[in-house]
């Protein structure tokens, strides 16, 4: 089983950009790798075009994105046309981030992302739709695990790609909603002798009825 802060595993594997070694491709990026269940259909193609249309901000956040479906190289480069035409992009053009076939699931079930509900017309399961963070250490920091039936919401992965990077950086948790901004707790590990160094701009303790002083807030650090 895979926890966080292990090793992500690495693996060799075909995709529309050519043969590429997880590792060696993710380089000193953090790395997005997201599975869909199948090629040619409507929730997986809203959700690769969204993709392509927030590669500006994963650049941004200097992160690489490898998608991943059970289909061949050549039925997903066929139907990169589709995803490019949906996002309004040039479908002539090169698509721009790789996508990895996984014809027999060696890699869809050592990262436990096969779906036994949703079976292909042979009956071998689709994979779900997972997302794995990793980051440029190689670590693996963060998963989802969504159903066939429900599309993901890539504004939430690009917050909680904002959330690991501030938090790698700063003394700080990102609490329920938040948004890069926002303020952010103090984390518990910082003891109160240490806050006026780490947290020269102050921070707020919010009163509770068990008087214990945890719940304390600082403006979001700039990193
Ligand atoms: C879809 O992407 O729309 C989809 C794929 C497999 C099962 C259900 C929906």
């Amino acid at each position: 089983m895979l926890l966080l802060g292990d090793v992500f595993p690495n693996f060799t594997a075909d995709t529309t950009a050519g043969q590429l070694n997880l590792h060696d491709y993710l380089g000193t990026s953090w790395g997005i790798l997201f599975s869909h269940p199948s090629d040619f259909t409507p929730v997986c193609t809203t959700e690769l075009a969204r993709v392509l249309a927030l590669l500006p901000e994963f650049n941004k956040r200097n992160t690489k994105v490898i998608g991943l479906s059970c289909d061949s190289i050549s039925s997903h480069v066929e139907w990169c046309k589709d995803i490019q035409s949906y996002a309004g992009c040039n479908e002539d053009e090169k698509f721009p981030y790789p996508i990895i076939e996984d014809k027999n699931r060696e890699i869809a079930s050592k990262l436990c992302m096969v779906d036994k509900d949703e079976l292909d017309t042979t009956g071998m399961p689709l994979t779900a739709r997972a997302v794995f963070i990793i980051d440029p250490t190689k670590k693996f920091r963060l998963s989802f695990l969504y159903p066939a039936t429900t599309g993901r919401n890539f504004d939430e992965i690009l917050r909680v790609l904002d959330s690991l990077q501030l938090t790698d950086k700063a003394k700080v948790a990102t609490p329920v909603d938040w948004k890069v901004g926002d303020d952010c707790m103090v984390l518990p590990t910082v003891p109160e002798d240490m806050i006026p160094k780490v947290f020269p701009q102050g921070i707020t303790v919010v009163p509770l009825p068990s008087g214990k002083n945890y719940l304390r807030k600082t403006t979001c650090p700039k990193v």
